[in-house]
């Protein structure tokens, strides 16, 4: 069965702030239940997380370049990668965060996203790039296996949230040219 559907994917306008933030946190409720603690993921705020993005819009204050999925004028997911937010070696991009909400989950947007943003990647110069996904994450890293990028052995304690335990991290990586 084709379960593809047709896809846009644009840089998004402060229009798409609500779309991004219910994208967004369903994302993670969905995606992250059993990864995270559940009472913070309930707690995640899909109006909250549009403010935000409404902000990063047209403040523009992000070294990001986001990119949004369009699927009949709904916000399907996004996209955002650029510079390295670590301390690696000259030439490698990171790919900040890929989400796709829950409803359209093997479509394949995170496909049409993803090489949207290895392509942007490649266009902003670099070489190599990475991404850091939860331990755990299998639906992710089996997402990132089927698109060519493999753990490499690097692994991060996230200290942005104060879980116990901790949240481990596990770097993908690739040649991108
Ligand atoms: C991981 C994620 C981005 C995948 O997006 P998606 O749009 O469903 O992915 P696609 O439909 O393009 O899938 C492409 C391929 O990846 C693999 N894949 C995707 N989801 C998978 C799953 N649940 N189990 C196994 N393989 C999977 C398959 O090989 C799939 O091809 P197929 O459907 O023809 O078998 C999405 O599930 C998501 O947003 N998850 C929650 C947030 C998250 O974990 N983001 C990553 C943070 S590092």
């Amino acid at each position: 069965m084709d379960r593809s559907v047709e896809v846009v994917i644009r840089e998004p306008t402060a229009e798409d702030a609500d779309g991004l933030g219910a994208a967004h946190v369903a994302a993670w409720q969905i995606g992250y239940r059993g990864l995270m603690p559940s009472g913070y993921l309930s707690r995640l705020d899909a109006g909250a997380r549009a403010e935000r993005w409404r902000r990063t819009i047209v403040e523009g204050g992000s070294d990001a370049t986001t990119l949004v999925a369009m699927v009949d004028d709904r916000i399907a997911g996004f996209t955002s990668y650029g510079p390295p937010r670590d301390d690696v070696d000259d030439g490698w991009g990171e790919l900040w965060a890929l989400n796709i909400h829950p409803d359209f989950w093997r479509r394949g947007i995170g496909t049409a996203l993803f090489s949207a943003a290895t392509n942007g990647l490649v266009g902003l110069g670099y070489s190599h790039a990475y991404l850091w996904v939860l331990r755990g994450n299998d639906r992710a890293i089996a997402f990132y296996r089927r698109q060519g990028w493999q753990p490499d052995g690097e692994v991060k304690i996230d200290d942005q949230r104060d879980f116990t335990p901790p949240l481990v991290e596990l770097r993908c990586s690739t040649a991108l040219v």
